[in-house]
Formats: structure tokens, C-alpha cells, sequence
């Protein structure tokens, strides 16, 4: 096997993954890539288990493929270790616990309702456009009190902060954060209503005013939250819809049984992780698996091959919205970092599909998917479909 081989970013395999993370699994637990300089953790015993040490896998130096490196602004939560995270994800912590998440749900209920019946109205649709696009501004804006710019416009900031890191990035890609940078700042915050999660966190810090009012880290605080909530659910539920056309005795048997919603949605993240790979890196020597990883290395764990090991999860390549143990997945990080949004996703997700299954016999391709180009986010960019209405269903 050539190094090339390895490579994450070859096209053929962000077009199909899943084959080649397969390939990388058998080649062995951890595998250095000497052309990208990066250590490769495709399994889920060794990828959970570098995200749980956070202590030698540290995020301080950046979870992405490029790294902080000489960055001057950082995402206070992602890109910080103890105890300066633990500082910043107590004062955001409390706006993402059972009460106030459970606030929000009657305004995220009738938001998955209005996106699904427009979308069956409408019968084709570009599902990106129709419904897991609006989904997430709907849901950011009722989170945080930001009134979005155009959807197109968050769209393409949201992306832009994942792209910005990657590879392939461009100077539009900068150019675009600091562009969302500026509205927030200019138009975003003083726009703010009275009572919000912008406010609290501009204004007094969070909740325990555990956020420094000097600089820019109440800012970038209330900016990686906003834009971190926008593509990644937006990629979930196009990917939803996608494997549901691929899989339609899945959805005819949630129709069925909508008590398996919220399963099913752990499921979809499962089999196809929005963000298919996190960064740490070494600041010692330690090992993975038996094997030496040099200090200063930087290390991908895998998550998009971690939810496909079939060490973990029997028969990967099935979606399977009985699963057991769906939950497990990785898609969401686990430990410190583990995803501070994602009882808000999972609201959104499992409200979108108990509104789509009420509605929706099935899904019918009219036209090719597009696959986004990102190399992070596994994301259809256009996705038609038609949707054929639930009998009773005008
Ligand atoms: C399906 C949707 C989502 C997915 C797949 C996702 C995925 C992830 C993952 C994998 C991490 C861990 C990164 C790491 O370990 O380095 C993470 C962290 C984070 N996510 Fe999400 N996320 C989603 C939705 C959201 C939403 C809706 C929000 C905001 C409301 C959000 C805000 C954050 C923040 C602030 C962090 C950093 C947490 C920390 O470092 O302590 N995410 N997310």
C-alpha cells in the first residue's frame, strides 16, 4: 500500500467513505499518514479512547487539521483544555440542560411543523433548502435571540468556519468568518431582544459571569455556539432524508412505530456522523493501542469510521432504527467536548421526523444528489426528492 493510499482527503474517499474507513480498520488501530504528518484512529475503542484523555490528547493546539498554530482568535470552548474550558462550559452549561431545552420546545415543535407541511405542499423540494436548512436557523435564533441574516448568508458562514480549517481551504473561506464576525458584532448582538442567550453571555458573562469581559472571548463564546448549531444539524437532517431514500423499509417502519423516533435519530447520527473527524494532539510521548505516538503529533480520530466499527455496532453498514445501542456513537464527541448543543439537536431532529413521519409515505429521488465538497462535513449540498403525502395528507 502507498501512503497516498491512507489518505483521508483523497476524493474517492470523501465521495465513499465508508469503504475506505473500512480499509483503514483492518490495517490496524492506529496508522500514521506521512504525507498529511497525521495519526490516523479509525476504530471506536481507540477513538473514544483518545477523546476520553484529554489530559494527553489535548485540544488546546487546535482540533482541526490545521491547528491553532499562530491563529489569534480561538472557539473558547473546542479549542481549550482544563481549566480554562471547564471556566467557559460552566457559564454556557446551564442554557443547555433539561429545563431550558425543554422551554424550547414548543417553538421548535411548531417550527418542524410549519418547515414539514410547507415542504409537503410544495411535493418536490430540495430537501437541503425545504427542510434541514430551516430547521437549524429556526432553532439557533430561538437559542441564542439572533435574528439571522438571509438563510443563504448563514449557510454559507457556517460552512465557511468548518472550511476554513481543512486541507482544501480558501482565502473566501477566512474572508467569510470575518465577515460573520463583523455582522455579529455590528448587526448580530446590538440587535439582540432583552432577555436571550446572546445577552447573557455578551452582557454578563453567562450564567455565573464566568466569561473575561475583556477581549473577544464572550464574543467568540456567543459565535462558535450560533454558527456550530447551523451546518452540523443541517448536514444531520439532509443526511436523514438521503438515507431514508436509500432505506425506505426503515422509514415505513417508523411510520409505524414513531416510539422509535428518538432511536432512530441516535441511529441516522450513527450511520452517517456530520463531522466525520476531530483533531487532538500530543504534547508527550504516549501510546494508542500499543503503538508510540511522538509528542507534537497530530492525531484524527475517526468518528465517521468509529460508528461503522464492527467491534461496536454488529453489521455497520445497515441502518437499523432498532438498533440497541445506537446511542453510543460518536458523532457527537464524548468526554469534556462532548456536544454542548446536542440536546438541541436531538429536539430538532426527533421533531422534524414525528412531523415528516405524519406526513410523508415516502421519499421519491427526482435528481442527483450533490455531496458537499467539504472535507469535514459529510453534507449534501442539493438534495431533490419528491415527497409522496401519507394518505388523508392534502
Ligand atoms: C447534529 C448536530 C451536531 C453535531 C453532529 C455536533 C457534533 C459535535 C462534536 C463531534 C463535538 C465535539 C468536538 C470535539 O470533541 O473536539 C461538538 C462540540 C460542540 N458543539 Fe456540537 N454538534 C451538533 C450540534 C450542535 C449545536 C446545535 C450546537 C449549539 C447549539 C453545538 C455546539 C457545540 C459546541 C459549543 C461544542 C464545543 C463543546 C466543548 O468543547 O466543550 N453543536 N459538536
Amino acid at each position: 500500500m502507498r501512503p497516498s493510499d491512507l489518505d483521508l482527503y483523497q476524493p474517492e474517499a470523501l465521495l465513499d467513505p465508508y469503504a475506505h474507513y473500512a480499509k483503514l480498520r483492518e490495517l490496524g488501530p492506529v496508522l500514521f499518514d506521512p504525507e498529511r504528518e497525521i495519526w490516523l484512529v479509525p476504530g471506536y475503542a481507540e477513538a473514544s479512547g483518545v477523546l476520553r484523555n484529554h489530559k494527553e490528547f489535548v485540544s488546546g493546539d487546535g482540533v482541526t487539521y490545521e491547528g491553532v498554530g499562530d491563529r489569534l482568535e480561538r472557539y473558547p470552548l473546542i479549542e481549550n483544555d482544563p481549566p480554562v474550558h471547564t471556566r467557559i462550559r460552566r457559564a454556557v452549561q446551564p442554557a443547555f440542560t433539561k429545563g431550558p431545552i425543554e422551554q424550547l420546545r414548543p417553538a421548535i415543535e411548531a417550527a418542524a411543523k410549519s418547515i414539514a407541511e410547507k415542504a409537503v405542499a410544495l411535493g418536490e423540494i430540495d430537501a437541503v433548502q425545504a427542510v434541514a436548512q430551516p430547521m437549524p436557523d429556526k432553532a439557533m435564533e430561538l437559542l441564542t435571540g439572533l435574528t439571522p441574516p438571509s438563510a443563504q448568508t448563514l449557510a454559507d458562514w457556517s460552512d465557511a468556519v468548518v472550511r476554513a480549517q481543512e486541507p482544501a481551504a480558501s482565502a473566501r473561506h477566512s474572508e467569510l468568518l470575518i465577515e460573520a464576525l463583523n455582522w455579529l458584532t455590528e448587526v448580530g448582538v446590538p440587535g439582540l431582544p432583552a432577555h436571550c442567550l446572546g445577552r447573557l453571555i455578551t452582557e454578563s458573562g453567562g450564567a455565573n459571569r464566568g466569561l473575561e469581559a475583556d477581549g473577544s472571548e464572550r464574543l467568540m463564546t456567543l459565535a462558535s455556539i450560533w454558527l456550530a448549531g447551523i451546518d452540523s444539524t443541517g448536514a444531520m437532517l439532509g443526511n436523514a432524508i438521503g438515507a431514508f431514500i436509500e432505506h425506505p423499509d426503515q422509514w415505513e417502519l417508523l411510520r409505524a412505530r414513531p416510539d422509535l423516533i428518538p432511536n432512530a435519530v441516535e441511529e441516522l447520527l450513527r450511520f452517517e456522523a456530520p463531522f466525520r473527524i476531530f483533531y487532538r494532539r500530543t504534547r508527550a510521548e504516549t501510546e494508542i493501542g500499543g503503538t508510540t505516538i511522538p509528542a507534537s503529533a497530530a492525531v484524527c480520530a475517526v468518528l465517521a469510521s468509529a460508528n461503522r466499527d464492527p467491534r461496536q455496532f454488529p453489521d455497520p453498514d445497515r441502518l437499523d432504527v432498532t438498533r440497541e445501542n445506537a446511542r453510543t456513537h460518536l458523532s457527537f464527541g464524548t468526554s469534556i467536548h462532548l456536544c454542548l448543543g446536542s440536546p438541541l439537536a436531538r429536539l430538532e431532529a426527533t421533531s422534524m421526523l414525528t412531523e415528516l413521519t405524519r406526513r410523508v409515505l415516502r421519499f421519491e429521488r427526482t435528481g442527483e444528489p450533490v455531496r458537499s465538497p467539504s472535507q469535514t462535513m459529510r453534507k449534501f449540498d442539493s438534495l431533490p426528492v419528491r415527497l409522496v403525502p401519507a394518505p388523508g395528507v392534502a
